[in-house]
């Protein structure tokens, strides 16, 4: 049986704490499928479409795609054939809004199990929000998001280096 896992979230923009939750879960499963969740209520910073293509740009594992999705997870992943959701948790503040999901999730389909996954201790305070914000505000996310993103970031912000 081909253990398939979904990787579920808005990636906006993907960091390099995503990339190593990624790269864990091509080592643990036989495919991983990055799932971009479609009609994400904010304003958000690259088209799904644009996502989409920095994922796939940076992401050099084999057994490893990317996909958009709408509605119900676990409807997407009883329809992807997974067994698994994988999500990364950060902080322990993470975990009460982990939980909820996970024993949601698994309430509307007790077949699918969600996996938590640490990302190493370096990435333990990113997240794509904050990347955003400092961005914004002229500080500098190198090594934080991959080279591409940052310089996508720039692109969209008129060519501003720092
Ligand atoms: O990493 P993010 O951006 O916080 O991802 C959140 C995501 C996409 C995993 C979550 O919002 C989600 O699963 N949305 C799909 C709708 C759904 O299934 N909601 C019920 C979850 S209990």
């Amino acid at each position: 049986m081909t253990r398939r896992a979904i990787y579920p979230g808005s990636f906006d923009p993907l960091t390099n704490g995503h990339l190593d939750i990624i790269e864990r879960s091509a080592k643990l499963f036989d495919e991983v499928v990055v799932a971009i969740l479609l009609n994400f209520q904010k304003q958000p910073m690259f088209s799904v479409q644009e996502r989409i293509e920095m994922i796939q740009a940076v992401v050099p594992y084999h057994n490893v795609r990317v996909d958009t999705f709408d509605g119900l997870l676990v409807h997407y992943a009883l329809e992807q054939q997974a067994q698994v959701m994988v999500r990364g948790i950060r902080a322990i503040s993470d975990y009460e809004y982990e939980l909820q999901m996970a024993l949601m999730n698994r309430r509307l389909e007790p077949t699918i199990e969600t996996v938590f996954l640490m990302a190493s201790e370096e990435y333990s305070y990113l997240s794509s929000r904050l990347i955003k914000e400092v961005f914004h505000l002229n500080g500098t996310i190198t090594g934080l998001v991959p080279e591409l993103v940052e310089q996508r970031m720039k692109e969209k912000s008129g060519g501003k280096s720092f």
